[in-house]
Formats: structure tokens, C-alpha cells, sequence
């Protein structure tokens, strides 16, 4: 019996030298670097340039095919802003302003109310485009939409595909409302660099 722990400590330390022995052969730093810099070249990237797209929002709340549904009621119906509210989009966008104009992409994300004085909404939506050489594309918008404002501002943080690195704004105005149903049709001029 007081043989065997000797045989037995004798193993563990076999043991533990595999696995120092497995780990250094498993992590081998000096192979893995963390961060360099690279020549933009490598990544394709030629000239950055500044494009302008017009496209045209529709904001569907009613009939058959709502595009815009709601998944968070506010609170109460008490609320006179609806603060809390949020909808998640699925909007067509469109080249001109009427929906039968061509489909040049789709706006999905969410909006959310996301002001207690008056109506402003949070936006956070990818401009997912289909249209020519920016089909697969993307353009993510992030910012604050005071819908009764003339010109609302937003920025664009960045961008995927043909946007990689994409920074700009884009203006939103309403084109045509319906306060009846809250159906809107917006005009979204997007200014992006990119590459
Ligand atoms: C909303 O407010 C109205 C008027 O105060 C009330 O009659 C109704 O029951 C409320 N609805 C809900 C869902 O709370
Ligand atoms: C966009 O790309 C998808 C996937 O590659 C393809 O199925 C679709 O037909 C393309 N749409 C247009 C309008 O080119």
C-alpha cells in the first residue's frame, strides 16, 4: 500500500508535464499576432468617395401586409408621447415615392419611442439593399427622429459589402402622412463615404 503513492506521484508529475508540454504546443504566442497595421491596398480599398442615395421609406402600419408592427406597447395609454413604444420595421424602400416604384432595398430594424416631451424616436435600421452592384450591401442608420420636424438628421455609423467603413448622414423628410392610419412615406437622402 505505501508503495503505490510513490508510483502514483511519479505519474501525476508525467502527467503534468504532457500537459504544460500540450498547452505550449497548443498556444504558441510568438506565431499569433495580436494587432498590425496593414496597407489599406491588401483590403481593396482604393479611393474613398462620397455618394448620394435617394430612396423613399414607406412606413406600413395598416391593411394586409403591415411592414411596420409593433412589439412593445408604451406602458399606458395614458402616455400622451407613447414613450416605450416600439415597432420593428421591415419598410420597403423604394426609388420614387410611390410603392409601385422599383424596390431598391429594405429597411429593417426597429424604432422605439424613445422621448417623454415630445415625439422622438430612437431609430436603429440597416439600409439592406438589392439593387445592381449594392445588392447584399448594407448601410446602418442610428439616431434620433423627431418625426415633426421638417428635416430630421441622423447618422450613419458604418456599413457592410460595398459600405465597409461607411460614416455620413442621412436627412429624412416626411413626403406624405396619413394620420389616420400613421402610414407614412418618407424621403431619405443618404450622403456616405465609403470606399
Ligand atoms: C385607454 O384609455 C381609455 C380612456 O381613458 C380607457 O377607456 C381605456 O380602457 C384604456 N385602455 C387601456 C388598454 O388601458
Ligand atoms: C441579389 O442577390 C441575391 C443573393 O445573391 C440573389 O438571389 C438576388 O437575385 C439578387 N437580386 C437582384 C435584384 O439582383
Amino acid at each position: 500500500m505505501a508503495r503505490s503513492v510513490p508510483i502514483l506521484a511519479s505519474k501525476f508529475v508525467t502527467l503534468l508535464l504532457l500537459s504544460s508540454f500540450a498547452t505550449i504546443l497548443v498556444t504558441g504566442d510568438e506565431d499569433h499576432e495580436f494587432v498590425r497595421s496593414l496597407d489599406r491596398k491588401l483590403l481593396g480599398l482604393k479611393k474613398e468617395k462620397l455618394s448620394h442615395f435617394k430612396l423613399y421609406w414607406h412606413d406600413i402600419l395598416t391593411g394586409q401586409n403591415p411592414s411596420a408592427v409593433q412589439v412593445v406597447p408604451p406602458p399606458s395609454n395614458t402616455s400622451r408621447t407613447a414613450f416605450g413604444l416600439v415597432r420593428m420595421i421591415d419598410n420597403p424602400l423604394t426609388l420614387g415615392p410611390e410603392m409601385s416604384s422599383k424596390l431598391v432595398g429594405r429597411a429593417q430594424g426597429f424604432y422605439a419611442q424613445a422621448s417623454q416631451q415630445d415625439i422622438g424616436l430612437l431609430m436603429a435600421m440597416n439600409f439592406a439593399f438589392i439593387e445592381g452592384k449594392y445588392n447584399g450591401s448594407t448601410i446602418t442608420v442610428l439616431g434620433k427622429n423627431a418625426v415633426f420636424s421638417t428635416v430630421r438628421e441622423m447618422p450613419v455609423i458604418g456599413g457592410s459589402g460595398l459600405f465597409r467603413f461607411a460614416r455620413g448622414y442621412v436627412q429624412a423628410r416626411t413626403h406624405k402622412l396619413d394620420m389616420a392610419t400613421g402610414d407614412a412615406t418618407v424621403e431619405y437622402n443618404v450622403y456616405v463615404f465609403h470606399y
